[in-house]
């Protein structure tokens, strides 16, 4: 979708909205598949509700990206623009053992950021790419935590209100990769409460969590993380692997054969090959296993 109105163009530059015409969302996202659409870049976090005003009026429908790390975008020219954070800087403010957080932040870094300034809690999400805000509307975890549990406060822009609004920790839910985020909500910034730990103990945590990621999953590869949620009880990687399917593929969209949870692009896959994939494999296990399977990752598929 393109944005063309002139004084549309004007408003957004007085926004402090950067607009990319065309931008490739294949080069945005971990999987590398995607199609393009006019980007818009937010320098300032109060601009949100009149820009999302200025698009309402111009019957411009809009999507929210973070770090493109969890998320299928369809091929083509697509049907909205997509609005993406500028990161700050600083991106993280330390005050005692509350870290503040812009959403744009890069996950991994505001991890070894607080772990250097002796705050622990969050190793197991070292080497999970992405953003804060990305993590934090999913409630990534991984290796027995959740970002959730570190939560006190989140600045979000709310759709319903269209208004900034701050909510503490304890009027969210967090649950396995679900949040009670509205989808139309946009995380801003965070503050977590963090552990005290020397900076060496982190480090010890942080290296056993790297050498299991990189033992069990294709890290040198464009993916997604996982596909598919796992069922309560089970593990949907090993249900895919057990049926031998680890290697199946359509066109280039193909089964890791270290991890039968990531699906990867092997080299020019569209969306389209991904998700006749996904469906196949959700097909076998549910005739299988008696399960149907969620999608782990978001698509955004028209
Ligand atoms: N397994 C297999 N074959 C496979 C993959 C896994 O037999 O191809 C077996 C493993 O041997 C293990 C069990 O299945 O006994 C579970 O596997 P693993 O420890 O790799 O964890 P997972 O349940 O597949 C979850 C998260 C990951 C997270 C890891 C580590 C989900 C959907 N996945 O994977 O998160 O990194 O635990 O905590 O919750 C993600 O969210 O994108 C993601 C990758």
């Amino acid at each position: 979708m393109r944005i063309r109105d002139p004084r549309s163009v004007t408003r957004l530059a007085e926004l402090d909205v950067e607009l990319q015409h065309g931008a490739a969302l294949a080069d945005l996202t971990s999987l590398g598949i995607g199609g393009s659409t006019d980007l818009l870049r937010i320098k300032k976090h109060e601009s949100l509700p009149d820009l999302l005003n200025l698009l309402e009026a111009n019957h411009v429908p809009h999507k929210f990206l973070g770090g493109g790390s969890n998320l299928l975008v369809g091929d083509g020219e697509l049907p909205c623009a997509v609005l993406q954070l500028v990161r700050p800087e600083p991106d993280v403010v330390l005050d005692g053992n509350f870290a503040h957080v812009d959403a744009a932040a890069d996950l991994g870094r505001m991890i070894t950021f607080c772990a250097k300034n002796d705050l622990g809690g969050m190793e197991g999400l070292i080497g999970v790419p992405g953003t804060v805000g990305g993590a934090l509307r999913m409630n990534a975890g991984a290796y027995g935590m959740q970002i959730g549990s570190y939560v006190r406060e989140v600045k979000l822009y709310r759709a319903a209100s269209r208004t900034i609004e701050v909510l503490r920790g304890d009027q969210i839910s967090f649950e396995y990769r679900h949040t009670s985020f509205a989808p139309d909500d946009m995380m801003l910034a965070v503050i977590l409460k963090l552990p005290s730990k020397p900076f060496k103990e982190i480090l010890q945590g942080i290296r056993i969590c790297n050498e299991k990621r990189r033992s069990s999953q294709p890290l040198g590869q464009k993916s997604a993380g996982c596909i598919f949620k796992n069922p309560p009880g089970a593990s949907a990687g090993r249900m895919i692997d057990e049926l031998g399917l680890k290697g199946l593929s359509v066109g280039d969209a193909q089964i890791s054969n270290r991890h039968a949870n990531f699906f990867v692009n092997a080299g020019h896959a569209t969306a389209k090959d991904m998700l006749m994939l996904v469906a196949d494999v959700r097909e076998r296990v549910q005739k299988s296993y008696g399960v149907s399977l969620e999608n782990e990752v978001v698509v955004w598929n028209a």
